[in-house]
């Protein structure tokens, strides 16, 4: 059975809207990311909260001032995304800044801007930290991003997006925590020590890792209190809430705050601002990648192998490369007769352009687009192979309201030319 074409997407005509633009582009339902931000603010039921959202996920500023209006903050892991979060409009007791390599040029910028909390993820940046404050004449929010160190297995996801486990580079390991609180004692004329926070992995499809890791911060974070009684202000629980990729997610990202809260309750933790860092779950899902058919290509001799070459490839949408993600393919416009597996690829020069085997029509369909593609995708595209950029369009009631078409492939050429 061939699937209906995937023809309207945030009340918007696809085919009309693909007719006169040059692919790829990534399409955005700004009204379907509002939705998602509001409801998981609400979440939250009037406990204090913090949704900062991780705008390495998706950086584009008509996101973010999307997800700003429908009540986030913003977890941001660089300078750049600092300032693009600031320029937005964010209020910076509404940021947090994670990273095990900031610079002091980060440092300082972040100190300067007083933002809710820069998260040190090593005993030796809090001594950065601290002196950078002294050479600002500022005082900085502080909290000590922790490393749980689950079992790798038990975080249920991709071993490059598990971050919680102790071989991972990020945060201070649970046993480490002690030196971490003397360290932050020490330099209290330069350093308030805000909280604590954890960031276990990413597409988490199950609140349980989740949990896991939330009861280890929570017992890491009554110790805290009882050494940083005045000025600590926050626990937070880090981002990961997965989405369908199709093959099933049985939970929504607020079933993750609403799982975690009784826990800081029961804790006595119930009145700190409880901050989450969701990424993907606030955009993937309301983002597709539209793709034109170059050409098909079939092996006489060996009729079972069957691509369909398309002209977005791993340098646009790298996750499937990266992490063998796998992307619904749907068909925006032509295909005929019935379902038939091909193999979906890119022009990109690499084996691992490849997005994987799809069932789509077997008469070759002309426009198809990758589904939930909001997260990871345009942030980490690049120029690979002399490839522009892919476009960005904005809908919202139905409508384009903002779009930046793909870069001419000259500019590439003007680019390297430079070099
Ligand atoms: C520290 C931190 N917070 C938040 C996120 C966002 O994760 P997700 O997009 O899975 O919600 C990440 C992702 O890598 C992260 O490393």
């Amino acid at each position: 059975m061939v699937d209906a074409p995937f023809a309207r997407f945030a009340g918007a005509d696809l085919p009309e809207i693909t007719s006169s633009r040059a692919t790829p582009f990534y399409a955005h339902d700004l009204d379907g990311m509002r939705q998602a931000g509001s409801e998981l603010v609400a979440s939250f039921a009037g406990a204090a909260h913090l949704v900062a959202y991780a705008v390495k996920a998706n950086s584009s500023a008509t996101v973010l001032r999307t997800l700003l209006g429908a009540g986030t903050g913003a977890d941001v892991v660089s300078g750049p995304e600092l300032d693009l979060a600031l320029r937005c409009g964010a209020q910076p007791d509404r940021i947090v800044f994670s990273g095990v390599a900031k610079t002091d040029d980060e440092i300082d910028r972040a100190i300067a801007a007083g933002i809710a909390s820069i998260h040190v993820e090593s005993i030796e940046e809090i001594a950065r930290v601290a002196s950078r404050a002294r050479v600002l004449a500022r005082r900085a929010s502080v909290s000590v991003r922790v490393n749980p160190a689950l079992a790798k297995e038990a975080i249920a996801t991709h071993s490059h997006v598990a971050t919680g486990h102790d071989e991972a580079k990020f945060g201070v390991l649970a046993d480490d925590m002690r030196y971490a609180i003397a360290a932050l004692a020490r330099e209290g004329d330069a350093i308030d020590p805000v909280g604590v926070s954890a960031h276990v992995g990413s597409q988490l499809t199950e609140v349980g890792p989740y949990l896991e890791s939330a009861a280890a911060l929570i017992a890491i974070a009554q110790e805290f209190r009882k050494e940083f009684a005045s000025t600590m202000r926050l626990v937070d629980t880090g981002g990961g809430m997965g989405i369908d990729y199709g093959a099933g997610c049985g939970v929504v990202p607020g079933d993750f705050v609403r799982a975690v809260r009784p826990l800081l309750e029961r804790a006595g933790l119930g009145d700190l601002r409880h901050v989450i860092e969701p990424g993907r779950c606030l955009v993937a899902p309301y983002v597709v990648l539209v793709s034109r058919v170059v050409q098909t290509k079939a092996s006489p001799s060996r009729p079972e192998l069957r691509w369909l070459l398309v002209d977005a490839g791993m340098n646009d949408l790298l996750r499937p490369a990266l992490y063998q993600a796998n992307h619904r393919v749907a068909v925006i416009a032509g295909g005929s007769g019935e379902a038939r597996p091909w193999r979906v690829v890119g022009p990109v020069c690499e084996s691992s352009d490849d997005f994987g085997l799809h069932e789509l029509p077997e008469g070759a369909p002309a426009i198809v687009c990758f589904r939930d593609a909001g997260a990871y995708g345009f942030t980490m595209a690049s120029a690979y192979n002399g490839r522009a950029l892919p476009g960005e369009v904005f809908l919202s009631g139905g409508r384009v309201v903002h779009e930046v078409p793909r870069a001419p492939a000259e500019r590439w050429v003007e680019d390297r030319l430079k070099a």
